[in-house]
């Protein structure tokens, strides 16, 4: 068995689980149309506490089913389980920052519901937490549910790139999800500040790619994540660099790309080898590879362009029961 992608064991309420959010590297937007994409679990994460309650709630909120769709989604799933549960949820993650909240939120509730039920191994489980975040989201890939699920690097459609963990499907769709070696580089993340909504984002795209020059588009998408794929394995990060660049813009080209997102990346040029929005974009994040030496100098520069900068450090592990509250 893969380190870290043992099953979540059968357990009893109350109980608690946690998973981490992601940095897409290479492929946001083009993978939800087929093309690989290359993201890391990050080390900031969701926790939630689960305890039987009358009635479902989310922090005490009773309503909390009519104004949070990802709550929501997970009551209407049929493997929830008949007894209603109070969640507490405490996050890490930045919201609506391209980080995986919704994901990591979907990942960790749906690992401690399913163990109540019996447990479930960690393919299944990256199934139902990716129909969570659909059902909410309404469109989408699998890709940052399967990092909360799995933790590490991993592939999307990256075909004979790394280990395949699981296939995930949506229909008569289906995304193969793998794992690549973490190339062991420090990474800057800087939320603009600026809040999105990943359905709306993901449909402009769509509408773009539906023009005339969309395929052509969609080609050079697929070719950048596929060498930024093969340049992170082989630890080339001159190339890689490259490639977030070039990868930067095909999103400003299909409109992604936001004001304040070009502002870091100007601001952030003379000390990162190679910078991008990651996640929808529209708002949301970049993220930067620091010129050796230059972490701290790249920080600065993000915050004082008026980002909010921080050091991710790829997670190891996804998903996970913790101890009994
Ligand atoms: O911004 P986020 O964390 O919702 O990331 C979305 C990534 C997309 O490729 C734009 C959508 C998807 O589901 O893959």
């Amino acid at each position: 068995m893969t380190e870290g992608l043992e099953p979540i064991p059968a357990g009893r309420l109350p109980l608690s689980a946690q998973a981490p959010g992601k940095c897409i590297v290479f492929g946001e937007h083009a993978v939800v149309h087929g093309a690989p994409e290359l993201l890391f679990a990050i080390d900031l994460s969701t926790q939630v506490v689960v305890r039987p309650a009358p009635r479902w709630s989310l922090n005490g909120d009773p309503g909390a089913a009519e104004r949070h769709p990802y709550f929501r989604s997970i009551i209407q799933s049929p493997w929830a389980g008949a007894q209603p549960v109070d969640v507490r949820a405490v996050s890490r993650i930045p919201r609506g920052a391209g980080l995986g909240s919704s994901a990591a939120l979907s990942a960790a509730l749906t690992c401690a519901l399913s163990s109540t039920t019996g447990g479930i191994d960690r393919p299944a489980l990256a199934q139902r937490s990716f129909e969570v975040e659909r059902g909410a989201q309404g469109v989408g890939s699998p890709g940052d549910t399967s990092a909360a699920v799995a933790g590490g690097f991993l592939t999307v459609n990256g075909a004979g790139v790394g280990e395949p963990l699981w296939t995930v499907r949506d229909g008569d769709r289906s995304w193969r999800v793998g794992r690549v070696a973490d190339p062991g580089w420090v990474w800057v993340v800087a939320h603009t500040g600026v809040p999105r909504a990943t359905g709306d984002a993901v449909r402009a795209v769509g509408a773009r790619l539906a023009r005339p020059d969309g395929p052509a588009l969609l080609d050079e998408f697929r070719r950048v994540a596929t060498e930024g794929t093969e340049a992170v394995a082989a630890g080339d990060r001159a190339a890689a660099a490259k490639l977030m660049d070039r990868n930067q813009e095909l999103l400003r080209e299909v409109g992604v790309s936001h004001p304040r997102i070009e502002a870091l990346l100007e601001a952030a040029r003379p000390a990162a080898e190679g910078a991008k929005l990651t996640g929808a974009g529209a708002g949301g994040s970049v993220v930067a590879l620091p010129r050796p030496g230059a972490e701290t100098e790249l920080v600065r520069r993000l915050a004082r362009a008026g980002g909010l900068p921080f050091v991710v450090r790829p997670a190891r592990h996804g998903a996970a029961l913790l101890s009994a509250p």
